[in-house]
């Protein structure tokens, strides 16, 4: 079986309907009825209806942010992918604009799919994969251009596709374009599936980012990783070469890939002539329940920042009722410390923050209580000191019947996020606690992002990260909890979150 975000196979062809074809007044119902949702983030980018998934497209052009990212209007599943698309000057207030490309052409006639962005010669090129489906249950690719125009407005090249099809020795599913210059050169990297069924990249050429020749395969060290290589990404970062991307069909491993399909970032040296990656290592990313298709670009003050999709392809969710689903990552700063990625939100994010409360103390076997976040939006800055418990950490969501734990295991080396006790549970196949290893030093930080159904926790800046879904029942009251089994130090900053989209 194939699955991808689009999909199984057998999907209804009514699903493939792009919003020209809205009924009158139905776009405003689906609405009407989503937003009212108390699920819905009020700082993360998210649709106000529909569904969404992968981020497209980033690109910062004449100072503005551009995000667009894959779009289903009509309810909360995977049907006819459209480009939704967003924008701000700070990236973390966002305006919302028209849909971006519609598919509407033969070349992309069941969706226009994911894609990046580049800049040239003063606006925006577009790239991204004309899905085609036929009758057989059968399908084919086409890679395909659009300009983004410095007032934000987006149009179709007219010689679309610029690459008809796949090339020899792949399946259909060739997908996700990634481009960049290097020595006059433009490259576009695509995830691929290699007629025996493993997952590869290949890297089309161009002297002009219109026209395009088949290059060839990336050389990994990684033959035989999964069944598709999804959303590939290449960027250079504190002198190394590093591929992201998101395999299929990885099975999970002590503390790994443990979410139906999952994403790794490698680290090396890439030679582009000679398309050989000799890799150091590889790690997954992101330790939380719902993390996928992450995308990378440079802004213009030289950063190199990361949204990725809060959410996994082929698992139902509990706001689906409501007729939206998922949301995007905050925008998160790389780079690469020793032997490891960081992540962390970008300062950016400070501006959101409200009314701030301070606490601190010492834990001896007991357990502190927060008030304060009982509307599910906020951020909390902290740091355990002078650690001498088996266990440590914080409950969020915590009302008389349902908390999600974290917890910092001394004894184990382990850090752990339990979400067992919710009402609310989806994707329980693939368990409820997620883990990372862990050793106790004498201080621990912790930064939370909360936000009504999200959750992003970074620790020791950044160094580990679990990001995941929470849906807390409708009509409970959240606090956060601080516990320890035996005595530990902390200084609590907690900040209420403003509206930002
Ligand atoms: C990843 C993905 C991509 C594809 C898109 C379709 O989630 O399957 O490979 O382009 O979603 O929406």
């Amino acid at each position: 079986f194939f699955l991808d975000a689009g999909g199984i196979e057998e999907m209804a062809e009514s699903k493939y309907r792009t919003i020209l074809e809205a009924k009158s007044g139905e776009l405003e119902a689906l609405k009407d009825k989503a937003i009212k949702d108390s699920w819905q983030p009020i700082y993360h980018i998210h649709p106000q209806y529909g569904l969404m998934n992968d981020p497209n497209g980033l690109i910062q052009l004449n100072g503005e942010y551009h995000v667009f990212y894959q779009w289903y209007p009509y309810g909360a599943m995977h049907g006819m992918k459209h480009w939704a698309h967003v924008k701000s000057t700070d990236l973390v207030t966002w305006e919302r604009l028209p849909v971006a490309l519609t598919p509407t052409e033969e070349y992309e006639s069941h969706g226009a799919y994911s894609g990046g962005a580049i800049e040239k010669d003063g606006q925006g090129l577009l790239f991204y994969t004309g899905n085609v489906k036929y009758e057989d249950g059968s399908r084919s690719a086409n890679q395909c251009i659009a300009m983004l125009t410095r007032d934000g407005s987006v149009e179709k090249y007219t010689h679309n596709p610029a690459v008809r099809g796949v090339p020899d020795g792949y399946t259909g599913h060739v997908r996700d374009p990634k481009v960049w210059k290097e020595n006059d050169t433009y490259y576009m990297l695509l995830g691929a599936q290699r007629e025996n069924e493993t997952g590869a990249l290949i890297v089309y050429e161009s002297s002009d980012a219109l026209q395009w020749s088949f290059k060839g395969e990336v050389k990994t060290s990684l033959p035989d990783f999964g069944y598709m290589w999804e959303c590939p990404d290449y960027f250079k970062l504190d002198g190394k070469d590093v591929f992201v991307f998101s395999p299929q069909g990885i099975k999970a491993d002590g503390h790994d890939f443990h979410n139906i399909y999952n994403v790794i970032y490698a680290v090396g040296t890439f030679d582009v002539e000679s398309l050989t990656f000799e890799m150091e290592y590889y790690r997954e990313i992101d330790k939380g329940f719902d993390f996928y298709a992450p995308q990378t670009f440079q802004d213009e003050s030289g950063r190199r920042l990361l949204f990725a999709w809060i959410g996994n392809p082929d698992v139902d969710y509990p706001s689906d009722e409501y007729g939206w689903a998922h949301a995007l990552t905050l925008p998160r700063e790389l780079s690469l410390e020793g032997n490891e990625l960081v992540q962390k939100p970008v300062e950016e994010l400070n501006k959101l923050r409200d009314q701030a409360v301070h606490f601190r103390g010492t834990l001896k076997n007991e357990e502190v209580i927060i008030d304060e976040a009982t509307n599910n939006a906020y951020e909390i800055n902290m740091t355990f000191r002078e650690i001498a418990a088996k266990q440590f950490g914080l409950e969020l969501f915590n009302s008389k019947e349902e908390e999600l734990r974290l917890v910092f295991d001394t004894e184990k080396q382990e850090v752990r996020l339990d979400r067992s006790s919710f009402h609310h549970q989806y994707a329980t196949e693939y368990g409820v606690v997620r883990s990372e290893k862990w050793t106790a030093s004498n201080e621990v930080d912790v930064r939370v992002f909360v936000d009504k159904s999200i959750v992003e926790i970074y620790i020791n800046g950044g160094k580990i990260v679990f990001t995941s879904r929470v849906f807390p029942k409708k009509d409970s009251k959240s606090a956060v909890n601080v516990f320890a089994e035996g005595a530990v130090d902390y200084r609590i900053d907690y900040y209420g979150m403003s509206r930002g989209i």
